[in-house]
């Protein structure tokens, strides 16, 4: 019932002021979060709740297949508030196993406008074909898939102006790509972690000579 979720807010929200009397106060006055985190839309990967954080502690971009699409305004805006106004000291781009996202922009099936959306993965899949074509099962495909969706938005995020003029700058700021498992709910890092221009040049050379 749509009642039980007002009633489930007011529950939370006095256990807050119980357990800390200024939790609101505090964050009413200001956000100052580390972090943004730019995930899946997917309901199972609640962002703040699987790394531990509070409300206040991080920002949070999420769209089907956690993209970071250089031409979305949305989340073009994002990451240049959070960037140049927040100035988060970390960005995590979160994928997620068995992304549905991934899968149908793996198959042909006609769905509408999320074809559109999942073009970039499309791309991706197809520019890794002879690597994915190795593996015979469809789901070790998704998730290879899934990994590799993070290495790519780890390196658009890299290249992005915002964050090429944070380096730029001295602005200490890295960049994560992790991938989440929801049949055990843990979180592993794929070591794409990048804190300058040399970095994100690195990585991309990484790419190239693994062919992965
Ligand atoms: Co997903």
């Amino acid at each position: 019932m749509i009642e039980s979720l007002l009633n489930n807010n007011m529950a939370w929200a006095s256990a807050r002021v119980r357990a800390d009397s200024q939790f609101f106060r505090r964050l009413s006055e200001q956000q100052s979060p580390e972090y943004l985190w730019i995930g899946c839309s997917d309901s199972r990967v609640p962002a703040n709740e699987i790394v531990g954080l509070d409300p206040g502690e991080l920002f949070v971009h999420r769209n089907i297949a956690n993209l970071a699409p250089p031409r979305d305004i949305n989340f073009l805006s994002v990451l240049q508030y959070s960037v140049e106004v927040l100035k988060v000291r970390h960005i995590i781009v979160c994928g997620h196993y068995g992304c549905g996202g991934v899968r149908a922009a793996l198959d042909t099936e006609r769905r509408g406008l999320i074809d559109h959306w999942l073009q970039p993965v499309t791309e991706l899949a197809r520019a890794h074909a002879d690597h994915l074509d190795t593996i015979t099962d469809f789901e070790g495909r998704v998730n290879l898939t899934c990994e590799l969706n993070v290495r790519a938005q780890v390196e658009y995020v890299g290249r992005n102006p915002f964050v090429a003029d944070a380096w730029r700058r001295g602005q200490k700021l890295a960049v994560h790509g992790w991938i989440y498992s929801i049949r055990d709910g843990l979180l592993h890092d794929l070591e794409l972690t990048i804190e300058n221009a040399r970095d994100v040049d690195a990585l991309v050379r990484r790419r190239w000579s693994s062919n992965a």
